[in-house]
């Protein structure tokens, strides 16, 4: 990838080349405009630094898209407390309303989790929605028979993790999906295994955009580990081949809602 600098725009100020992470622009000079640095075309990662610290809206990168850039939010727009706020209210759903969460907005909140940070700005997460409430629940019944066997087998290391599980089914409690209409999936390719720490980032970004459309979501371990331990249960999906299943989370419109922020473990923090 390259940049094209307006000469008319550009005071020579040097920000591009310093934000660049791989520091691959040459800084303006008498002669010539900042420029990617002959043969590093290859080295950038189309993250958009340069492009988005220009404070004179001289440099565009040329990636072929040539798409409007919408201008950041400005500082003191969202205070701290706002945030802290918000992120602080959210809380893991685990009652849901039955109306399904339309497509479109679904498709919203993957639009803000785009902008995830990745290594190397590789956006490599890819997703897979369950928005068929029958197959979520079918995953929970696929799940507790699986528990419902290991309960009965005696010697797994699951056994009695398992018998909690299926005597609280047997209730009438789906301690598995929760009741929750939808199930999203980040998965990353398998031999791109460093990836992972992209998929979980990008989740929680989705869990937290979720929040700003009235939608709720639980990070579902007790998935995973079913996927995990019965791989029939994945199978049941058909997910994209090549791919390894990062983290499955519910989601849906909670049914109950948190009036409170309950308390947690100040953080340990050791100072050097
Ligand atoms: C990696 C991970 C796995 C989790 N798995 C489950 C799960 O299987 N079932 C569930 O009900 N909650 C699950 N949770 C939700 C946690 O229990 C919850 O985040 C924690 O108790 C704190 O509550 P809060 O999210 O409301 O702040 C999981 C959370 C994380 C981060
Ligand atoms: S897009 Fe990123 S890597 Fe490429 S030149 Fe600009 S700052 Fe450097
Ligand atoms: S950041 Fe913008 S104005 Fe500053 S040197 Fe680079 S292109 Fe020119």
């Amino acid at each position: 990838m390259t940049i094209n600098v307006d000469s008319n725009l550009c005071s020579q100020c040097g920000v591009c080349s310093k934000v660049c992470p791989y520091g691959i622009i040459d800084p303006a000079n008498e002669m010539q405009l900042p420029r990617v640095h002959e043969g590093m075309d290859a080295i950038c990662v189309s993250c958009g630094q340069c492009e988005a610290f220009c404070p004179s809206g001289a440099l565009m990168l040329v990636d072929g898209s040539n798409k409007a850039q919408e201008s950041v939010i400005q500082k003191g727009v969202i205070s701290p407390e706002n945030l802290g706020h918000f992120l602080k209210s959210r809380r893991s759903i685990r009652t849901y309303k039955q109306t399904q969460v339309p497509r479109t907005t679904i498709e919203s909140i993957l639009d803000i989790v785009r902008y995830a940070p990745s290594g190397g700005n590789s956006q490599l997460v890819e997703w897979l929605v369950i928005h068929d409430p029958h197959v979520v629940r079918e995953i929970a019944e696929r799940t507790i028979d699986w528990h419902r066997e290991m309960a009965n087998s005696g010697n797994s290391m699951f056994s009695s993790y398992s018998s909690l599980m299926v005597d609280a089914w047997d209730k009438g409690n789906d301690v598995i999906c929760r009741g929750a209409p939808h199930m999203i999936i980040s998965h990353i390719a398998e031999d791109k295994p460093l990836t992972i720490s992209d998929a979980i980032i990008a989740l929680t970004y989705f869990e937290i955009a979720a929040q700003a459309f009235g939608v709720g979501t639980c990070w579902v371990g007790a998935v995973l580990l079913a996927f995990q331990e019965q791989p029939s249960i994945l199978e049941y999906l058909n997910p994209p081949k090549g791919r390894i299943i990062v983290f499955p989370m519910l989601f849906g419109y909670p049914q109950h809602t948190p009036q409170l922020i309950p308390r947690r473990n100040f953080p340990h923090v050791t100072w050097r």
